[in-house]
């Protein structure tokens, strides 16, 4: 039997590059090794969010279509949306019973993301139940389809942990094997920082959507930080202390390009900006197909709809399949 991933996003809208080369990239390869399960997490996203879902539809519509131009096939991989799975919920209760309270207490993951909240809004923020059952809610996507795998990046192995203990802890408690504990995937892509150098952040404003004209992407490229030493266009310039935009050529250029980059940096016989300029038709090639895809999906809405409800229709006969089983081996009614 091939193993199974389960791996899913909170829907913050129109995704950027970090998410491309770091996530998205990883699960298009991963799909065909795995059998693969894909879901907006919009559950997660109420855990602070639960004031703010004006956008929320249309966030999780634009994250399933980054995705699908990115690559994920929803012919071989199941993508879905996880509040459409109300098993989710029902298996997010059981494993709430069984988790002691100081296992999230002491979640580094729910720490920082606490400290981010009260940097926000001061002392007046209270971190709800909801939030606090971030964790237990993340084991329970997991386990609703027995997965082996997670791949995530390495800000979430902490949470990969937890449910680890959750699942081992259901065992031992019901006398059963019947959850395995996932192991984390880790990517071993390097990740893109931000046009300012800090790690590349929608709430930022130092990111590049995917979505993005090619305008656009050429304009934020060319703000890109370069090596700050550097006065004139013909001084000599050093490719590794430019701190953005030779970084994104070692993503974008073939090893050729990188090379003759470095070489007239070096020299003095490459501007900053006429650099940065081709750097973002570079990126625009690179994108090209992508963004073509994703003009398609915009014109064709009903398609994406489609793709959504079929999938979930078939994630959520996966998660009764394993409920069903759950509730029996507990002593359910
Ligand atoms: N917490 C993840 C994030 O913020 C999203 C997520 C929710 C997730 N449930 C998951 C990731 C289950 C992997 C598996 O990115
Ligand atoms: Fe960076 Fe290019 Fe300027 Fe060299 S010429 S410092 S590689 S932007």
């Amino acid at each position: 039997m091939t193993d199974r991933i389960v791996s899913g996003m909170r829907p913050t809208g129109k995704l950027h590059f970090g998410h491309y080369l770091g996530v998205i990239q990883n699960w298009v390869e991963l799909q065909h090794k795995y059998e693969s399960f894909f879901f907006v997490a919009d559950w997660h996203a109420l855990t602070t969010k639960y004031d703010k879902t004006e956008t929320l539809r249309k966030d999780v519509i634009d994250v399933v279509i980054d995705w699908l131009s990115c690559g994920i096939n929803p012919e071989i991989s199941t993508i879905y949306v996880q509040s459409l799975i109300p098993e989710i919920a029902e298996l997010n209760v059981y494993l709430g019973m069984i988790t002691p309270q100081n296992w999230v207490e002491r979640d580094p993951c729910l720490k920082d993301m606490a400290k981010i909240l009260r940097s926000k809004d001061g002392a007046a923020s209270q971190i709800n139940y909801g939030l606090m059952g971030y964790p237990v809610l993340m084991s329970a996507d997991i386990m609703m389809f027995n997965s082996n795998y997670v791949p995530v990046g390495i800000d979430q192995v902490a949470h990969i942990e937890i449910t680890r203990d959750i699942a081992r802890r259901f065992n031992n408690i019901y006398k059963t094997d019947f959850f395995a504990e996932p192991k984390p995937l880790l990517n071993n892509c390097s990740l893109i920082c931000g046009l300012d150098g800090n790690k590349m952040g929608k709430s930022f404003h130092n990111d590049i959507k995917i979505s993005d004209t090619e305008e656009v992407t050429a304009k934020r490229v060319m703000t890109a930080i370069t090596d700050r030493s550097r006065m004139r266009k013909d001084d000599p310039g050093h490719p590794d202390e430019c701190e953005v935009a030779f970084k994104y050529w070692q993503i974008f250029g073939d090893k050729d390009k990188v090379q003759k980059i470095r070489c007239e940096c070096e020299k003095g016989l490459r501007g900053c900006a006429d650099c940065k300029r081709e750097l973002g038709k570079t990126i625009n090639e690179y994108f090209a197909p992508i963004r073509e895809k994703r003009a398609y999906y915009e014109a064709h809405p009903k398609e994406v709809e489609d793709i959504i409800q079929s999938g979930s229709a078939k994630a959520r006969t996966e998660a009764q399949r394993i409920i069903k089983e759950v509730r029996h081996i507990i002593g359910m009614y």
